[in-house]
């Protein structure tokens, strides 16, 4: 595509769409096709899209679009008719949870999955209050953006949210480690619980990311979560689990909470669960969801239609055809080794973290100092698309590379990431060497 038609394709969008539109890249990337692992341009360049979890089998999985055009061919009304595809879906998804988890509601998109989940908690303990972390992002509707600290609300967090450090191991709080740097963490959601208990706030739950993501990945101190679930319960509140990006085989399991020493009591869903097609979804207890749903009317026009739901069973069945949560998980080692590889050649990589296909990748101008370098990353994630590899950054200091591509990614499709990854960061600080 020509320079013209991305400056007319920009006017047109910025007169119709409005202004501070968030877009990709300083040279926005104007995408016509997807296949597996990859992304093609107007001018047929192809580009590895090292970044989308949403079409989590690959872009344009024959299987998905056959099985949602099947059904849109047939038929598609919402979940006030019977139909068995709806229960179908249902049943398979919850199958892949622990057994605490017996019922599920489908909406349309992580925000709305949030949200209910935020009223769902509300109601079972009677409390307002709720713990997030102090970097974090859960999504858009009025009461979630509550939560969301680093896309702060027009109108301000509100007495009923408390912000706790995000638990990083890196830049560890007080330089701490192991258990004493899980007790400090958790000593500030005590303090956070207390501070609740002090204003006369009842709490209602904490919503957090089991993995951290939009944090920036951090390995969590051992201890930290099941500790920190524990005065959140016993103050009266309940363990929310926002898996729309951990979730559905990203970290190598199918859920990013399992096997973290807290069962959350509630779970939302979202982003790869249609592949692309807007499902997200609530799994929860049975205690909780039938308390919520004896005492509200909660209906979603589009949550969970058939043609959604064949889509979500279709990406249940093409996960576990095509082993995609072992794949995240080996070729995911694969990337890990070479990124650690890289960070042994290149002085900025103060960092590397993740599990499974879900990686960050923490640059820093100075290594001993840890001091980030959001530059740097920006400039890397630019140089990276001019050269056909798609990738994001994240993190409360913005200088975390996101990558976490399609489950089906390939150990051949990791070296060309680890090439130009290594070539890239060679030009660009030597460009920066005074
Ligand atoms: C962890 C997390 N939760 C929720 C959301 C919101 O999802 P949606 O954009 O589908 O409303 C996002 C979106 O980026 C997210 O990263």
């Amino acid at each position: 595509m020509n320079a013209s038609t991305t400056e007319q394709l920009l006017a047109r969008r910025e007169k119709l769409l409005g202004p501070g539109n968030p877009l990709f890249y300083d040279h926005p990337v104007h995408i016509v096709r997807g296949e597996g692992v990859w992304l093609y341009d107007t001018g047929g360049r192809r580009y590895l899209d090292c970044y989308n979890n949403v079409p989590c089998v690959g872009h344009c999985h024959p299987y998905v679009v056959d099985a949602l055009t099947r059904q849109a061919r047939t038929l598609n009304t919402h979940t006030r008719y019977l139909h068995e595809t709806i229960l179908d879906y249902a049943e398979r998804l919850l199958a892949t949870f622990d057994r605490s988890f017996e019922r599920v509601l489908f909406a349309c998109t992580g925000s709305e999955a949030n949200d209910v989940a935020l009223r769902m908690a509300r109601m079972w303990s009677g409390g307002e209050g709720f713990i997030c972390t102090n970097a974090t992002y859960h999504g858009n509707t009025t009461a979630v953006s509550k939560l969301s600290s680093i896309f702060p609300p027009f109108d301000g967090f509100g007495p009923n949210i408390r912000m706790v450090p995000w638990p990083d191991s890196y830049r560890a709080l007080d330089n701490l480690e192991g258990e004493a740097l899980a007790d400090a963490y958790v000593s500030k959601v005590a303090e956070a619980v207390d501070s609740f208990k002090r204003a006369g706030i009842k709490l209602a739950g904490m919503l957090i990311c089991p993995i951290f993501a939009n944090e920036g990945l951090p390995v969590i101190p051992s201890g930290y979560l099941e500790k920190a679930i524990r005065l959140v319960r016993e103050a009266g509140g309940l363990y929310i689990a926002d898996e729309v990006q951990a979730g559905f085989g990203r970290t190598g399991k199918m859920w990013g909470h399992t096997g973290q020493g807290a069962t959350p009591d509630v779970v939302t869903l979202g982003k790869p669960m249609g592949a692309g097609h807007p499902i997200s979804g609530v799994v929860a207890r049975a205690d909780v969801f039938d308390h919520f749903r004896n005492n509200t009317m909660y209906f979603n026009t589009f949550g969970g239609n058939p043609v959604s739901c064949a889509a979500g069973l279709a990406v249940l069945d093409v996960i576990e055809r095509e082993n995609l949560v072992a794949n995240a998980a080996a070729t995911g080692r694969y990337v890990y080794e070479g990124l650690q590889h890289l960070k042994s050649r290149h002085e900025c990589i103060g960092d590397v973290r993740g599990a499974g296909l879900f990686f960050g990748v923490d640059l820093v101008s100075d290594r001993e100092r840890k001091t980030p370098a959001p530059d740097l990353a920006r400039h890397l994630v630019n140089t990276m698309r001019e050269k056909g590899v798609l990738m994001g950054k994240i993190g409360e200091f913005d200088n975390v590379l996101k990558i976490r591509p399609p489950l089906p990614f390939s150990p051949d499709n990791a070296d060309l990431l680890i090439a130009l990854l290594d070539e890239t960061l060679s030009e660009l600080t030597a460009a920066l060497k005074p």
